[in-house]
């Protein structure tokens, strides 16, 4: 099933840059809740890193999908967006 992926990480050392400490688990709920009432044959996953930490929150699009950078609330329909064509790739 194509997934948004969404990266929920704190990293070990606190004063790394991480997507967990940028309030990515709040995120990834509204996603989910987005999707949900979207209607979109897609899933909702967690990842612990997408290896770029210094951008997050960070998200992707699986599999082989675009990744998303600086997420946040207001993004959330322009992830819909993509992710219905992604669905039609
Ligand atoms: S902590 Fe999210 S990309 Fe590394």
């Amino acid at each position: 099933m194509k997934s948004i992926l969404v990266c929920t990480n704190h990293r070990a050392n606190p004063n790394l840059p991480s997507c967990g400490a940028r309030g990515a688990e709040a995120l990834k709920q509204q996603i989910t809740d987005a999707v949900g009432a979207s209607g979109l044959p897609l899933g909702v996953k967690e990842i612990q890193c997408l290896g770029e930490c210094d951008e997050g929150p960070n998200l992707r699009l699986i599999p082989g999908g675009p990744t998303f950078q600086h997420v946040d609330a207001a993004k959330i329909p322009v992830i819909l967006k993509a992710a219905k064509s992604f669905l039609k790739e």
